[in-house]
C-alpha cells in the first residue's frame, strides 16, 4: 500500500478564507510540513485571495461562467491545480463541487461545518440549527464525486445553544474547524496517510515504504 504524503498545499476558497490563513499561519513554521504553494478561487474580489496575496501566495481564479459547459470548467481548474503540482489539494469553504478531472488527478480535502452524515450542502449550518439538534460540529473529509459524502478523516462537537442564529453558531464552529484541519493536514504531511474504503488512516503505522 502507498502511503501519500501532503507537503505542497493547493488551497480553495471562494469566501473569507480563515480556514486557509489558519493553514498560511502554521506553515510559517516549517516543522509543520507542509506549505500553501497556490490559492485557487471561482471568483474575484474575496477576502480569501487577498489573505493569499499577503502571504506572498500565488493566487489564480477560475469562473464557472466563463467556460461553455461545466466540464470545460472542470478541465481548466484541474488544469491550473495540477500546475502547481500538489501533494494535496484543500477545499477550504470552497463553494463548488469539483469533477473528475481534478479528483482523479490529486487527493482532495474538504471540510464542512457540521457533523457528517447530517446536513451536507451548502447550508449545513442553517439545516442542522432548522432540525433543532443540541450538538453539531464540523467534519473533515477526502472529497469524492458526491456532495460531503467522501471518507470521514475526522470530526469534532460543537454545542448548539438556545439563542444561537445561524452566523453565531457557525463563527462558534469555524473556531474548531480551523484547529481540526490545521492539525488534520499538518498530520497527513508529516506522517503520510492510506485510503481503503471509506477508512482514512493517517500515519505509517505498519512501516510500509513512503513517497
Ligand atoms: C467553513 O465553515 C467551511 O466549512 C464552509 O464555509 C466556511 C468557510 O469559511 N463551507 P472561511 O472562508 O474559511 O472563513
Amino acid at each position: 500500500m502507498r502511503v501519500s504524503k501532503a507537503g505542497r498545499l493547493v488551497v480553495l476558497v471562494s469566501g473569507s478564507g480563515t480556514n486557509l490563513q489558519a493553514l498560511l499561519d502554521a506553515s510559517a513554521d516549517p516543522a509543520y510540513g507542509a506549505e500553501v504553494v497556490a490559492v485557487g478561487a471561482d471568483r474575484d474580489g474575496i477576502e480569501g485571495l487577498a489573505r493569499a496575496t499577503r502571504a506572498g501566495v500565488p493566487t489564480f481564479v477560475e469562473k464557472l461562467g466563463d467556460y461553455p459547459t461545466r466540464a470545460e470548467w472542470d478541465e481548466a481548474i484541474a488544469a491550473r491545480i495540477s500546475s502547481y503540482e500538489p501533494d494535496l489539494v484543500v477545499s477550504a469553504g470552497f463553494m463548488k463541487i469539483l469533477g473528475a478531472p481534478t479528483l482523479e488527478a490529486h487527493p482532495v480535502l474538504n471540510t464542512h461545518p457540521a457533523l457528517l452524515p447530517s446536513f451536507p450542502g451548502a447550508h449545513g449550518v442553517r439545516d442542522a440549527l432548522a432540525h433543532g439538534v443540541k450538538v453539531t460540529g464540523c467534519t473533515v473529509m477526502l472529497a469524492d464525486a458526491g456532495v460531503d459524502s467522501g471518507p470521514i478523516i475526522a470530526q469534532e462537537a460543537v454545542p448548539v445553544l438556545p439563542d444561537d442564529d445561524e452566523a453565531v453558531l457557525h463563527e462558534r464552529i469555524k473556531v474548531v474547524e480551523r484547529r481540526l484541519l490545521v492539525e488534520i493536514v499538518g498530520r497527513m504531511a508529516r506522517e503520510g496517510w492510506t485510503v481503503s474504503g471509506r477508512m482514512v488512516r493517517i500515519g505509517n503505522a505498519r512501516g510500509e515504504e513512503s513517497k
